[in-house]
This record gives structure tokens, C-alpha cells and sequence, in this order.
């Protein structure tokens, strides 16, 4: 059988060179119009429909790993595996791993092993500050990996890449989402748009203050956008674009 589709991997600029020191970085979330990640509820608030579903499972499939913050682990359990068979197999075919690596940063180390994350099926990686309890909290589940006192995700990526990481696909939440954004660690952004509020100045927000490297005047590129249902499919490219406006003397 072909390889699916993968939405991505029709319009994706060429892959880095093979001597950049990080993966490409793809940042993806969904959000609601007031730019809201979830709402201040325990349960799992949805932002996407099926059919969204599925493009992230594409692009799930694509990437060599994916990561996220370990408030998103802990809010929201997820496996973060590719959940088509068909993906899966078309990427054994390819002679890649069924599921993509799996990474979660975490100062704290507050993680549990009885996460749905950490289930034994699939490499798990956790990218940790020494000071923080990982190790001991998460034995054998995990390859802890000490990733220094403050945590650099410069040093993060780098380390992915040794381990062969050439795509990474960024899944959040909007601490993680902010940090790759300002510090220019994200090389495009998919994003999707659900047609509510939240209003909710407890919920998390898809990124808060700081200093972007796309400011107005340096805005991200629109490469593509369309509906998904009621929702609103963005696609970004974050490359530094030409001064928008020259200043005014
Ligand atoms: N709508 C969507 O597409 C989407 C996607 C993902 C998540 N979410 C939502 O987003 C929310 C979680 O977002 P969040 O901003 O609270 O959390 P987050 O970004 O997922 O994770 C933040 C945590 O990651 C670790 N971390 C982040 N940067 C670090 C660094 N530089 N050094 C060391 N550790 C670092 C820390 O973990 P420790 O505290 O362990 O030190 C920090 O508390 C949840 O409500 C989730 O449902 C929504």
C-alpha cells in the first residue's frame, strides 16, 4: 500500500541540511477564538473535530518525535501515539519505528509512571532538570535524561538530533508553545481555530507574555489556511520575513 497522505509532507520545505544541529520544528495546537488551550476544568475540553484528528495523526506520523511539557502529561494523560494502523504500518515499512519517539521536559520531575505516556509500548524519553525527581519517580519506565540546571531546550534539540531526530513535532501546551516561539526553536506553526470562547483567565492560553521573534514586524508567513468543519486550519512558516515596514524617520 502507498504511503497516506500527510498533509504536511506535501507542503514541507526541504529538510535541514544534515549538518543543522536541530530537527525541524513543527509547532501544532488547537485553540479557541480567544486563544484559549483548554478551559479551568478537570475534564478534557475538545477543540477539534474528527476530521482535525486525523491531520494530527498525519502529522504524528510524520515526525520523528513528538513533545510536550509535562503540564500537558499531567492535565491530560495523553498517549501521544500515531493511531492509524495504516500510518503505523506505512512507517514500519519505511523502516521507522510504528510510533514516534515520545519526549516530556519537566523541571520537577513530577511525573507518574502509571501515565498513559509511559506504558512500555514505544520509546519514552523525559528530558529533566537534575535537581528534580525524575529518576527516582519514574524508574525503568523512562530514559531519564539529565538536560541541565535551568533546562535548555537548545540543548534538548540538539540532543534529539544526535538520537536521529530530524522532524519534531511540538504538541504543547502553551508553556512549551511560548518557549519555542521566543526563543526562534520553531520553524513553523499549525494551527486551529474552534469557533468558542473560553474567557476563563485560569485556563491556559496557547502562549503567554514574552519577547517573540515574530513581532509585527516580522510576522509569520501564511503559507496555507482552510475550514475543517467549523474549525480553521492556519499553517506558518516562522523564517525570519523581510522588515514588514521600514521605520519612520
Ligand atoms: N489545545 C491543544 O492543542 C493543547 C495541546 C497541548 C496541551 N493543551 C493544554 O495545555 C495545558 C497545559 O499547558 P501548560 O502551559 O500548563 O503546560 P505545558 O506547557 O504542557 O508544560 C509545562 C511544564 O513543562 C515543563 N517545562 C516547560 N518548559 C520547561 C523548561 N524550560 N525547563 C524545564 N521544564 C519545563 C515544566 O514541568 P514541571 O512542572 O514538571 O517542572 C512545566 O511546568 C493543559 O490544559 C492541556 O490540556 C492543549
Amino acid at each position: 500500500m502507498d504511503e497516506p497522505t500527510l498533509t504536511l509532507g506535501q507542503t514541507v520545505p526541504a529538510l535541514p541540511d544534515s549538518g543543522r544541529s536541530r530537527p525541524y520544528v513543527v509547532a501544532s495546537c488547537a485553540m479557541s477564538l480567544d486563544g484559549y488551550l483548554d478551559d479551568a476544568t478537570a475534564r478534557r475540553l475538545i477543540l477539534s473535530n474528527p476530521e482535525d484528528f486525523d491531520r494530527v495523526d498525519a502529522l504524528r506520523a510524520w515526525a520523528d518525535a513528538i513533545l510536550v511539557g509535562a503540564g500537558t502529561l499531567r492535565a491530560d494523560n495523553p498517549r501521544l501515539k500515531v493511531r492509524s494502523a495504516e500510518r503505523r504500518a506505512a512507517r514500519v515499512r519505511a523502516q521507522r519505528p510504528a510510533t514516534p519517539l515520545r519526549v516530556v521536559i519537566s523541571a520537577t520531575g513530577n511525573l507518574d509512571r502509571a501515565m498513559a505516556f509511559f506504558d512500555g509500548a514505544g520509546e519514552c524519553l523525559v528530558y529533566a532538570d537534575a535537581a528534580g525527581r525524575a529518576r527516582e519517580r519514574l524508574g525503568t519506565s523512562a530514559t531519564v535524561i539529565d538536560a541541565g540546571t535551568p533546562l535548555d531546550l537548545r540543548a534538548v534539540l540538539a540532543d534529539l538530533a544526535t538520537r536521529g531526530v530530524e522532524r519534531l513535532l511540538v504538541e504543547g501546551g502553551g508553556t512549551v508553545h511560548t518557549q519555542f516561539l521566543t526563543q526562534g526553536l520553531a520553524d513553523e506553526l499549525q494551527l486551529v481555530t474552534a469557533p468558542f470562547f473560553i474567557g476563563d483567565p485560569r485556563a491556559p492560553r496557547f502562549v503567554g507574555p514574552g519577547r517573540f521573534l515574530n513581532g509585527p514586524e516580522h510576522p509569520l508567513r501564511l503559507t496555507e489556511t482552510r475550514a475543517i468543519g467549523d474549525l480553521i486550519y492556519a499553517r506558518y512558516l516562522t523564517a525570519p520575513t523581510p522588515a514588514r515596514k521600514e521605520a519612520q524617520p
